[in-house]
Formats: C-alpha cells, structure tokens, sequence
C-alpha cells in the first residue's frame, strides 16, 4: 500500500516533468483547495526539506513551527511517502479573504547553499456551506470560527453576571478573557492576546479564535476517560450600554489512538459541543472524507459506547502507510493520516462541525516470519520457504550449515550438504539456515535461523550394465551416501590397481563411475556355449563398507558371437571352439575327434568345431609341474596316412586351487583354469588309437609349445580363455618353430 503510494508520487512527477505545466513549479506535486483548507503537497527529495514565508500585502512571514501553531499553518512532513504536505487554514493569518479566500506563499529550498524561492498563489472558495459554528483540530493548533451574528443573549446572562464586576466602564474594543477548569483569568486586549499567542479574526461574517495546544490557559481534562484539551476564550466588546460577549470554545479528543488486533483505534467523546441525539461522522484518510457507510465497506468501523464515539482504521486501509522496522526482530508499524468530521447540532438547531486532523502511528508490532518446510525427500533437495516477508524486507543473504551465500542464487551456487549421520537404513541430513534480512531503506540485519532435517532411505547402489561386441558396460552414477558401500567383483575390492591388473576399463570421478569389462576377462562365467554363441555373464557386489557384507549386487549376462575359446571349468570341463581352417590345407574336412577317438565334436559348422568333455577323459594326459597341473589333449584329425595334423588343447590350474585333487573323486577348482589352444602338425604310422602314452611320445617336440616358455608374458594375464587366430594357414610347416609361434596373433583382451 506504501509502496503503491510512493509509486504514484513517482507516476505524478515523472508526468510533471514531462509535461511542465507553468503553474507547477519544482518540487511541487499538489496544490488542492479542500473544503476548509489548502494544501500544497512537495516532494522532500527534490526539495531537501522546504521552508514556507506566507505573502500577503503587508510583506512576508516566515512560517516557522510557533508562527505556523498561531496562524494557522501546519507543516507535515510524511517522510514515508517523500513528501511535504503543507496545509492552510482558510483563516490563516495571510488568507486575503475578499471574495474568496487567496493564498499566497513563497516555497524555499536550498541548492547548493542557496535559496531559491518559488512564489506560489491559488485562490479557494469553500464547496461547503459554512456551519454556525465550525471547529478545526488541526496536528498544531484549534481554531473555532463562528458566525458573527449574535445568538439570542439570553443563553449568556448568567456569564454577563459573572463577568460584569471585573470591567471598567472605560474598557475600549475588544477584549478577551480565559476561563479554566475553576477560575476566570483576568482579561487582555486582542493585541496582548496575540502575543500571548492567541489570533481573533473577523472574516466572511464569523469571529475566528486560534490558539496553539498547550497554551498556559489551557486545561486538560478527561471526558468518560478520552483526554480533552479545551481552551475557552470569551470575547466581549462593552461599549456604552451595550456589551456583546462571544463564547469561544476550542476542545479537541487528545487521544493519540491505540492499536488492537489489526485496528488503529481512535476515540472522541460524543458530546464535545452539545448535542442533541448523538454526532454525525464522516471520516476518510489524507484529508478525504467520506460518508460512514463507505468508510465501513472499506472496513473502517465506528462504535459508541459509554458517550464515546471510536474509530477503527483497519491495518491495511488504503491510504494508510506501512514501514518494516529491524531491531532485534523485524517489527512494522502503520501510520495514518485520519481526517474526520463530527457534526452535532444544539438545542437551538444550531450546527456545530468539528474536523479532525490526527497523525495515528501504532506502535511497533512484531512481524512474525514463518517458514515452511517443503522438502520432498524424492527430490534429494530440501526446499524450505520462507514467509511473511514483509514488502519493504529484503532477503540479503544467508548461511547454510554457516557457508555463507549471496542472494539471489545462481545456478552455479550449488550446496552439496556434507554433514550427516547415518541412522539404520536411512541418512539423517540436517540443514541450518540462517537467513539475513534487511528493512530496505535500512542497514540494520536481522538473522532468523530454521533448523530443517530429512531423513533420507538409504539402499546400495544398482549398476546399469549393458552389453557391447567385446563386453559388458557398467555405469553407477554416485549419490551423496554412496560412499557407504564398497564395489567388488568377486571378493576383491575395485580399485584402479585392480581394474589395471584385470584390464578393465574404469573412469571414476565425483559424479559417476563407469566400467568396462571386456569378454574373457576376470570374472566372467560362460555358459550355453554353442557355435553360434554363448552367454557371458559378468557380476559386481556391492558390499557393505565397515562390514564387507555383500549388500546387492549387479549381474549381468550377453549373448557374444562365439569366435574361438576354451572355456576350463570349475567343475573339470573343457570347452574348445575352434576354427580349423587355421590348419587345414584344404576345404575338405576329415574326421575330428580327440585322442580317444570315440570323443567327437559336439556340433560341426564348416571347419568350426565345439568339443565339450571332462578333464580327466578322452585320453587326456595330465601334468604336474612349477605348481601347476596341465591338463592337455587334442583335437585330431588326419591327412595323410604318415601325418597327423591338428589342435592341442591344455587346461592349467594352479595346484593351490585343485587341493581335493587326490582325496577326493569329483573335480572341483576353486578357480578356472587358464587355456590354451595350440595348432601342431606330426608324423605318425598311420591313424593311432590315441592313448596318452602313445600321445605323449608321439608328440614332435619341436612342434608343441609350452605356453610358459615362448607366450609374452601378457599372455597370462588372460587366465581364463585363450583365443587367438593365426593369420596364415599352416606356417607351422614351413617355418620354425619360434618363428611360427610369432606368426601368431594373440588376442586384445
Ligand atoms: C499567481 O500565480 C500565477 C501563476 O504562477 C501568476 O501568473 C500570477 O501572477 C500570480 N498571482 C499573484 C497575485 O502573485
Ligand atoms: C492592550 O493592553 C496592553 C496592556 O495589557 C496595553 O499596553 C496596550 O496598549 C493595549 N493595546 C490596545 C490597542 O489597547
Ligand atoms: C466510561 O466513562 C466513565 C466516565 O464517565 C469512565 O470513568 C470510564 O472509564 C469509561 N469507561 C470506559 C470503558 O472507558
Ligand atoms: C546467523 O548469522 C549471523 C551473522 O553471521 C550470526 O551473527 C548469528 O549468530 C547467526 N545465527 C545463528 C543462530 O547461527
Ligand atoms: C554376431 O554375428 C552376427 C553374424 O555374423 C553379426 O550379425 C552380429 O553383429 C554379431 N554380434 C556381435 C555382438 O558381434
Ligand atoms: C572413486 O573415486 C572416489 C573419490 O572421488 C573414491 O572415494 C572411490 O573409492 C573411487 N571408487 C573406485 C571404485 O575407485
Ligand atoms: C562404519 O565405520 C565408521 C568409521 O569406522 C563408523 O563411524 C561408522 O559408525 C560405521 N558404521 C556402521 C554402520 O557400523
Ligand atoms: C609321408 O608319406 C608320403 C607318401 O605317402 C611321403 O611322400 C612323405 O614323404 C611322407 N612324409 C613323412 C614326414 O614321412
């Protein structure tokens, strides 16, 4: 409402200046004939404070804050608004009262050390009849004016009675006399009043008496418990046989107003001036008055109760004004600016109208903030509100958790919360805001602080893994808490040493973490191997931190092209598929069969063959060496009758993983084997019954390789699978046996 208020003085100014009117000059916004008063409003910020000299044809008088009480001016300076409101009584002293009434004033302001003088006029003719008699309780003064016809002298005999003995017969002109509550003051010439500070007047037909508050003949008194200032002048002309006395009252409600649940109250007795049937009010805000009714549709109320008539402005009336004050606590008040008029009428039917001008402030009332908590725990953000801001209450800046922040945010002021404390399976996050607050205009801050708490459900974290043509993606994009779990496969913990050992692919930043594990690397199971394909399934663990409990895991199994691999199991099984083309000469395709002859391929596609068979048969040979048992056979077939061509295939467990070896039957590893596959060509009599011991001896020496002895050393680091392709059909025929051996390709993996 303030600020609407300030915005239209704005609006007023900038249309001013754009549209100089003649008649306005600098800093004035307003000047207003009301219907007993004018008004001229200034703007406080392009006037610096003005000063007022009132003109008439006597000369110019400087209208300082006593010369303003006596003659009938009052100075307001509502800073909330920037503005000046200046206001003249139509009897003030320098009204040149013809025909209308014609004020003439000089505004004053200072630019750089100088005045600089404005001469403003307006000619006002009051809209409103005159009533016999009229009271004014302006913010400075109390002016009565009454109609210079005299009322039926009747009314004032026991007055001329009492008066009588105090005046000489050569008493000359007029003359005054106060009464206070218990005696009768001697009597003084209009001229002493004057200085004493009092003006009597004579204009348009009525007698004008002024008089500032507080004057020595005064007297404060309560009326059914309102304070009342009353001064009560008598003024009396004698002359010859003849004395005319007019009684001049001033009384005024002293109530500075109070306030009650969000009403500004404000009380005036009934029956000031006497009154026949009650009083009649009309009232508004900043000198507009409006008829009861209306005032109360905008939620004024009026009540009378024990002769007192009382007013409740409500809080948010417009036209009233409202500031934010920080101390301590942010606090507002409301002024008002309350015009009212009381009409009574007497019991000769004559009418008194008596105008209010009261400047209501209530007092400092807490601002009570809130602030609501809205955090949605599914968002992870704690979103809190905070409300009942007030309009002219800036958020300056605040503290989460003590970090400090400028207001507003911006995107790139992100809080990640740090402190927290894990409770069962939920994480207690706490967030300590301390908001900085400041009455703008206004420097002093006010803190207010709110303790928000979210407790989060905390669960492991789940990967999302897909499959690639050489392995298997899997990606973990990090929540705050997800250092609670550590990542494993198997039973070790990943770490980029382990990654690097393994060759996996890893890359772990704060945010996410991603790894990739390519096909036959550690920790892949195979199973459904067939020509076409086989399914190799992957598994991460999740394991608690402090505990190493394996909380979830993440499994994930594809189905790969089959190429070439051997596959040696935990439960003694050797997979081979192999493609023969390496070896064979020709399109042609023989028999295939392993050492004992009875084990065939379980599937043929072209020179591509899947054997699947137990460690310990078809004619398997076994060895034990450097801590190792090699299992070895081989996958034969025949071209000529004196040369046997073919694949050795070897499976080699650590002994350490094979320790039921020889205790008990079944074969059971607690690891898979590491294989080999190994292309050879021999001279033989003839197609053998293939027992070990005749493999063992037939075996060219110079033509079968132990992978210890001439593989890189990278080679081992595929444990499980050996798959290799051989660029060249045959080389192992024509060159030597190192030589061939480099021919060969070994995989990426
Ligand atoms: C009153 O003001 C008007 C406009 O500013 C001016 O023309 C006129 O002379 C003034 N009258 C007097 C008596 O100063
Ligand atoms: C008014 O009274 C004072 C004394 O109280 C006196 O000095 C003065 O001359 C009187 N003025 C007139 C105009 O009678
Ligand atoms: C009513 O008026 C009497 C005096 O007439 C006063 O003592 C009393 O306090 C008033 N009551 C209230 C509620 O103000
Ligand atoms: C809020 O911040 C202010 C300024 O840093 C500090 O003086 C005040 O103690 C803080 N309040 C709380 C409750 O931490
Ligand atoms: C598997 O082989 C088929 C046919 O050769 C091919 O279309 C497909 O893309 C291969 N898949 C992968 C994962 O390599
Ligand atoms: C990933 O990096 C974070 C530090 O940013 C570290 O705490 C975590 O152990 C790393 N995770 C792995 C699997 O290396
Ligand atoms: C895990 O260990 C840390 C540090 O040793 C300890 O602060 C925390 O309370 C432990 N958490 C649980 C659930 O045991
Ligand atoms: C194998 O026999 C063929 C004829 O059958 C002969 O030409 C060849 O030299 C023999 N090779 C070896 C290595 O004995």
């Amino acid at each position: 409402m303030a600020f609407q208020l300030i915005y239209s003085v704005a609006l007023l100014l900038s249309l001013w200046s754009t549209a100089r009117c003649d008649f306005f000059v600098e800093g004035v916004l307003q000047m207003e004939c009301h219907d007993r008063y004018f008004m001229i409003a200034v703007d406080l910020a392009a006037t610096g404070g003005p000063r007022f000299e009132a003109v008439d044809g006597t000369g110019t008088y400087a209208i300082t804050e006593d010369y303003a009480a006596k003659c009938g001016y009052s100075i307001n300076v509502l800073s909330l608004l920037g503005l000046v409101e200046f206001r003249a009584s139509y009897f003030s002293c320098h009204t040149e009262k013809d025909d209308g009434f014609s004020f003439r004033f000089n505004l004053i302001t200072t630019y750089d050390g100088e005045d600089v003088y404005y001469a403003l006029n307006k000619t006002c003719s009051p809209s409103l009849p005159w009533s016999p008699r009229e009271v004014t309780c302006e913010v400075n003064y109390m002016e009565v004016s009454v109609r210079s016809e005299l009322p039926c002298p009747a009314g004032f005999s026991d007055d001329w009675n009492t008066l009588e003995p105090l005046y000489s017969a050569s008493t000359q002109g007029w003359q005054v006399t106060f009464q206070n509550l218990d005696e009768q003051l001697p009597p003084m010439n209009l001229s002493k009043a004057r200085r004493e500070g009092y003006v009597f007047d004579l204009a348009h037909d009525r007698i004008v008496f002024r008089t500032p508050y507080g004057q020595p003949e005064s007297y404060s008194t309560e009326v059914n418990g309102v304070p009342v200032e009353v001064v009560h002048a008598t003024l009396f002309l004698r002359q010859s046989w003849v004395a005319i006395m007019v009684d001049m009252i001033a009384a005024c409600s002293m109530d500075a107003g109070s306030y009650h649940s969000g009403y500004m109250i404000w009380d005036t007795p009934e029956a000031l001036y006497p009154s026949l049937g009650g009083t009649q009010i009309s009232l508004g805000l900043n000198g507009k008055l409006g008829e009861l009714a209306a005032a109360e549709q905008k939620g004024f109320i009026m009540a009378r109760y024990n002769s007192t008539v009382q007013i409740g402005i409500p809080s948010n009336a417009e036209g009233g004004y409202r500031k934010s004050f920080v101390n301590n606590g942010i606090f507002e008040f409301y002024i008002f600016n309350l015009y009212l008029k009381q009409t009574s009428v007497d019991e000769q039917h004559e009418e008194t109208a008596l105008r209010f001008h009261r400047t209501l402030v209530t007092p400092l009332l807490p601002s009570s903030l809130f602030t609501e908590d809205q955090t949605d725990v599914a968002e992870g953000a704690f979103t809190v509100y905070l409300g009942k801001v007030p309009r002219d209450v800036e958020l300056t800046s605040l503290q989460l958790n003590g970090q400090e922040f400028e207001v507003p945010f911006s995107d790139a002021n992100t809080y990640t919360l740090t402190e927290f404390s894990k409770e069962n399976a939920a994480m207690l996050h706490k967030l300590d805001i301390n908001y900085t607050l400041k009455a703008i205009p206004g420097n002093d801050p006010y803190y207010y602080t709110v303790s928000v708490k979210a407790l989060i459900a905390v669960s492991p974290p789940s990967f999302d893994a897909s499959c690639t043509a050489s392995g298997i993606d899997f990606k973990l994009a990090y929540r705050s808490f997800d250092y609670l779990w550590d990542i494993s496969i198997g039973s070790d913990r990943l770490t980029p040493a382990l990654a690097a050992e393994h060759g996996y692919t890893m890359s772990n930043d704060s945010h996410s973490l991603l790894l990739s594990v390519p096909l036959f690397t550690h920790g892949y199971k195979y199973q459904d191997i067939t020509l076409k394909g086989f399914l190799g399934t992957f598994t991460i663990l999740v394991r608690d931190h402090n505990t190493s409990e394996v909380k979830t895991s993440t499994i994930k199994t594809c189905l790969f092209n089959t190429t070439e691999l051997i596959v040696c199991s935990t439960n003694g099984w050797m997979t081979v598929v192999t493609d023969l083309a390496v070896v064979l000469q020709s399109g042609e395709i023989p028999t295939i069969h392993l050492m004992n002859s009875r084990c065939v391929p379980k599937e043929v596609d072209g020179t591509r063959v899947l054997f699947s068979f137990p460690l310990h048969s078809c004619g398997s040979t076994v060895e034990l060496s450097k801590g190792d048992v090699t299992y070895q056979n081989k996958i034969y077939f025949v071209r000529y009758e004196n040369v046997s061509e073919g694949m050795t295939v070897q499976c080699i467990y650590p002994l350490a993983s094979l320790q039921r070896l020889f205790s008990i039957h079944k074969f059971e590893s607690d690891k898979e084997g590491f294989g080999n596959i190994i292309p050879f060509v021999t001279s033989t009599k003839g197609v053998q019954t293939c027992t070990t011991t005749e493999m063992t001896t037939t075996v060219a020496p110079q033509r079968t390789r132990t992978p210890s002895l001439h593989l890189p050393s990278f080679y081992h680091t595929a444990r499980h699978v050996k798959v290799y392709r051989v660029r060249n059909k045959l080389p192992y025929l024509k060159k030597g046996t190192k030589d061939a051996m480099q021919e060969m390709r070994l995989p990426r993996f």
